[in-house]
């Protein structure tokens, strides 16, 4: 990981101040770095040694980053990784053009690997997040939204980049089409795991922790699972009042309804539901992987979709 951070510092640079001080700005905040271990891992668990895996780690980080700045000016959020968003500092401009650059500079940085496969899976990557962010949009303000649309939504903005990362490992090291097929099944369950549980947090997270605000996504009436399963089990009355709020959230009344809704999501359980969903896909995760050769980095794969339903942050 302390390579792939190398990778990332000495290509974040440009001649354009802005660009580099928006980009380091964001980057240096943190953040998990989860996709870029999670290529790492997977190649270690197939034996992949060659130091392409570090420039292609930073890839997904960079492809990341990009879509947090895009993301923080759509959503207009204000707290990133514990501090105000580049939106929040920069202003949506800067960030929607520094996201542009991040992303532009992963496509130079893929070309240089000389695979075509390679350049192939993070092309489609790419455009399935932007498509799923777009789908995300649609669906704003729908309370009839059901499981299978958002699943759809998530697979697309989330799981897609985690599924690439397992993917590109495999395609690196040379697997067949099986072992290829396993360890992307692996990211794409991990990566909707991970995004279950995100949606699950913003109604019963620490911000402090997160270092983003909770609430986020009923102020900007996004239906996640967490309302999915609350309107599909509360009574009428109940039901009614998050519909409500999905379809004309009033920003004056807007705490009062968390509020009322967070009471609803408490008597319908709807969160333990959300969890077990989570759960099922962090096992589909774990089962994923199961005929990969034993070794360190298989065990900590496994503690990783192990951990991804328990995260706080
Ligand atoms: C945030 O991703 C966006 C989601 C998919 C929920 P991460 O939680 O991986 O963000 P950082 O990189 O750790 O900040
Ligand atoms: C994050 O999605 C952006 C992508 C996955 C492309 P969200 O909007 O759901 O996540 P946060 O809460 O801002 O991190
Ligand atoms: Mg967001
Ligand atoms: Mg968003």
């Amino acid at each position: 990981m302390a390579r792939v951070d190398a990778v990332i510092a000495q290509r974040l640079s440009s001649d354009v101040p802005l660009v580099s001080q928006i980009s380091n700005y964001i980057i240096s905040a943190g953040g998990k770095r989860l996709r870029p271990a999670l290529l790492l891992l997977m190649s270690g668990a197939l034996s992949y040694t060659s130091s392409h895996k570090y420039q292609l780690a930073a890839v997904v980080e960079f492809i990341h980053t990009a879509t947090l700045l895009h993301d923080d000016v759509v959503d207009e959020s204000t707290l990133r990784r514990g501090r105000p968003t580049a939106n929040e500092s920069f202003g949506n401009a800067a960030s929607v053009l520094v996201g542009d650059f991040l992303y532009s500079r992963a496509f130079q940085m893929m070309v240089e690997c000389g695979s075509m496969r390679v350049m192939s899976i993070l092309a489609e990557a790419t455009n399935v997040i932007a498509e799923g962010e777009v789908l995300q949009l649609m669906n704003m303000h729908d309370a009839s939204l059901n499981e299978a649309a958002y699943l759809r939504v998530i697979r697309s903005k989330t799981a897609k980049l985690f599924e690439a990362s397992a993917r590109l490992a495999a395609v690196l090291a040379g697997s067949d089409e099986a072992t290829e097929e396993a360890c992307a099944t692996y990211g794409q369950a991990l990566g909707t795991a991970f995004q279950v549980i995100d949606d699950a947090l913003d109604y019963e997270g620490d911000a402090s922790r997160m270092g983003k605000n909770l609430g986020d996504d009923l102020r900007e009436g996004k239906v996640t699972l967490p309302l999915i399963i609350a309107m599909q089990r509360a009574n009428s009355e109940d039901a009614a009042l998050i519909r409500q709020a999905i379809e004309q959230p009033d920003e004056m009344r807007l705490e009062q309804q968390l509020q009322s809704i967070l009471g609803v999501i408490h008597r319908t359980e709807a969160l333990q539901a959300t969890h077990e969903a989570a759960r099922r896909e962090s096992e589909r995760a774990s089962a994923a992987i199961q005929a990969l050769p034993h070794s360190i980095y298989k065990s900590a794969l496994l503690q990783l979709s192990e951990q991804s339903v328990s995260r706080m942050a």
